[in-house]
């Protein structure tokens, strides 16, 4: 099965067996076949945090379980959908219904049961602020099992299924709990910004998805005419000493203060001082907006596409001395 369609880098590989899942009956009898005891698993959503350097040699399941279902108590609505929703689309449904929470993380690409994973976040929202539980298959085990929100140990970009849980799980549901009374976060000075350029002072949930909607557009490529996967590379935390010392030498360094008085840095900005930005390199390079972005050109392979983010995480780390965590999966 050729798996060029279901990643957004847009990179030709192939899987030696492919399921499409539709439920979690459905998952269940499929963990009773040999391929799926005897083979490596891939769990695929929407193929856009993944980059295949090679075909695939196992079983590709790809999580399509549908759904979205409400139960609101008081001022709270509990939103529970199915794994394989497009997460835009839950976003649209929530801020059509006025439930607040998601609102500023209108149009990141993939799946609700991906969101998870590597706790999704844009413009001063992470999964984890709305998070209440998931429900995931045990492979090991072969049942369902509830994780809370300590269970799932989120951090910025990163989560117990990124770490122990690693390979183990395979998450079909997840419910988040939204407010029908707005407390809308406006921090990123992104946002106010465009809410200011559109003369809204009095912003609703409606505007801070739209608005938001419209920088990622500006700002990101769309992957369905340019291959790519987001953010490449993780914003780097280091500490504030690291910190004094790089800032001594280069004075105009963008960051951020993040708990524990450590430093996040923007990567973007890293790379672009490198030279690396817009810059194209045979069928890859970095998007002339947003330098912590790779794109496919066109006929990208995925190992051309890695070599350069290698070269990239060299520049980085022989310039400033700090060192990029690739944030795609690598395959
Ligand atoms: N910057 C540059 N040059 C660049 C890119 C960025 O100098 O080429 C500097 C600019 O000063 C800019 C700052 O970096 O103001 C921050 O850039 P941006 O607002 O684009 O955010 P980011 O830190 O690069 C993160 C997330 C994005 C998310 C945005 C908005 C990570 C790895 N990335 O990017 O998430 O949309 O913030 O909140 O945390 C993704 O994960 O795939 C993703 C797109």
């Amino acid at each position: 099965k050729s798996l060029l369609k279901l990643n957004t880098f847009g990179v030709e590989a192939s899987a030696k067996y492919y399921a499409g899942v539709k439920s979690e009956n459905a998952l269940g009898l499929l963990a009773e076949t040999i391929e799926f005891s005897m083979e490596p698993l891939l769990i695929l959503g929407g193929g856009s945090n993944i980059l295949f350097t090679k075909d695939f040699p196992g079983l590709v399941l790809h999580m399509q379980i549908p759904g979205i279902k409400v139960r609101e108590e008081g001022n709270e609505v509990y939103v529970t959908a199915g794994g394989g929703v497009v997460w835009n689309d839950l976003v649209q449904y929530c801020v059509d219904r006025d439930y607040a929470g998601i609102e500023n993380l209108s149009l990141i690409p993939g799946t609700v049961g991906a969101a998870p994973v590597q706790n999704i976040g844009a413009y001063g929202v992470e999964l984890m602020d709305v998070f209440l539980s998931c429900r995931a298959f045990d492979i090991q085990e072969k049942n369902m099992i509830i994780f809370d929100h300590a269970a799932c140990q989120f951090s910025y970009r990163d989560s117990f299924f990124k770490n122990e849980g690693r390979g183990n799980y395979i998450i079909t549901e997840v419910t988040l709990r939204l407010s029908k009374i707005p407390k809308l976060n406006l921090s990123y000075g992104a946002i106010e910004s465009e809410l200011e350029r559109r003369g809204i002072s009095q912003p609703s949930l409606r505007d801070v998805a739209d608005v938001v909607s419209s920088i990622r557009v500006n700002k990101l490529p769309d992957p369905t005419s340019i291959g790519n996967s987001g953010s490449f590379f993780k914003n780097p935390i280091i500490s504030a000493d690291e910190f004094k010392r790089i800032e001594s030498i280069f004075p105009d360094i963008v960051y951020y203060p993040v708990q524990s008085g450590q430093i996040k840095l923007a990567a973007g900005w890293l790379i672009e001082k490198c030279g690396w930005k817009g810059k194209k390199i045979g069928n890859t390079g970095t998007w002339k907006n947003q330098a912590l972005v790779l794109v496919n050109h066109g006929n990208a392979s995925g190992s051309e596409v890695y070599k350069l983010s290698e070269k990239i995480i060299d520049s980085v780390y022989a310039k400033f001395g700090v060192h990029l965590e690739r944030e795609v999966n690598m395959l």
